[in-house]
């Protein structure tokens, strides 16, 4: 039986854009999954003490063991151009490393993995799920997962050597709540934002851990290697390899090793 020391509907706020109501369950299969089907209800927030297949970016899985951190999507009805539906992505990344900071230092690797400032460690990533309706977004799922309490010791085998969590880095215990409370802030600031035209851009840049670094990306057409030396104005990340520049899409990279730290 897991144990709430409080219950996540005390991070619900009325009248907030994102996260006016949470619906909160003890295991899920995947939070993406149940706010899909909650999407008409512009705002609701779904989070889950445990996910059972939990999903991450390109098709890999995300681990979301009993309490250990935040597992949670929000269902949202944007006023957006598709055209502009990669801002989304940068957004919620910048939403979670913004609800993370006052724990722990933290950057985005790009495009959005919540990564250490200190040793690159990975302890968060973003999950965008959209449904475009002509030239608009019609809705979109926003999934955000953190590791939160949970020890690199007790980590599975396969995420340990990369992964970490904000009760490793800060040495002490995450309200995790409170974590919900100011991710759905966040959230809610970054999303009004770019509805105004507000690129995330500017934002982006400055967390960003990845520009200057040397990066190997796995794409569907190769491997490639060289400095990431900018951002374009989509978010692409663009990168000097010794046959050239590369304008690398977030959607269409499988992997980016380097650049994390
Ligand atoms: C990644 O870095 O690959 C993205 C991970 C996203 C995980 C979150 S946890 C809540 C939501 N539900 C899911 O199944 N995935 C996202």
């Amino acid at each position: 039986m897991i144990e709430l020391s409080r219950p996540w509907q005390e991070a619900a706020r009325p009248g907030r854009r994102v996260g006016h109501a949470i619906e909160a369950h003890l295991t899920i299969g995947s939070t993406n999954d149940r706010a899909r089907e909650l999407v008409a209800n512009e705002g609701i927030v779904v989070i889950a003490e445990e996910q059972t297949s939990g999903r991450g970016r390109r098709g890999r899985g995300w681990h979301s063991p009993p309490g250990r951190g935040i597992a949670m999507s929000a269902a949202v009805r944007p006023r957006l151009a598709a055209g502009d539906a990669w801002q989304l992505a940068l957004a919620a990344g910048l939403a979670a490393a913004a609800a993370c900071e006052p724990v722990a230092r933290v950057g985005l690797k790009w495009p959005n993995d919540v990564v250490s400032s200190i040793d690159g460690r990975k302890l968060g990533g973003v999950l965008i799920e959209t449904v475009i309706a002509g030239d608009r977004v019609d809705a979109a799922v926003i999934g955000v997962g953190l590791n939160a309490m949970w020890p690199r010791s007790d980590m599975p085998a396969d995420i340990r050597d990369e992964a970490t969590s904000l009760g490793e880095l800060a040495g002490t215990g995450v309200d995790r709540v409170a974590l919900l409370d100011r991710l759905l802030d966040a959230l809610s600031d970054e999303i009004e934002a770019i509805e105004r035209g507000e690129s995330p851009l500017g934002r982006y840049r400055t967390r960003c851990t990845t520009l200057g670094t040397v990066v190997t990306a796995e794409t569907a057409a190769g491997t490639v290697t060289g400095r990431a030396v900018d951002l374009d104005e989509r978010g692409t990340l663009v990168v000097e390899a010794p046959d050239g520049r590369h304008v690398l899409d977030g959607s269409e990279v499988l992997r980016v090793r380097g650049g994390g730290s």
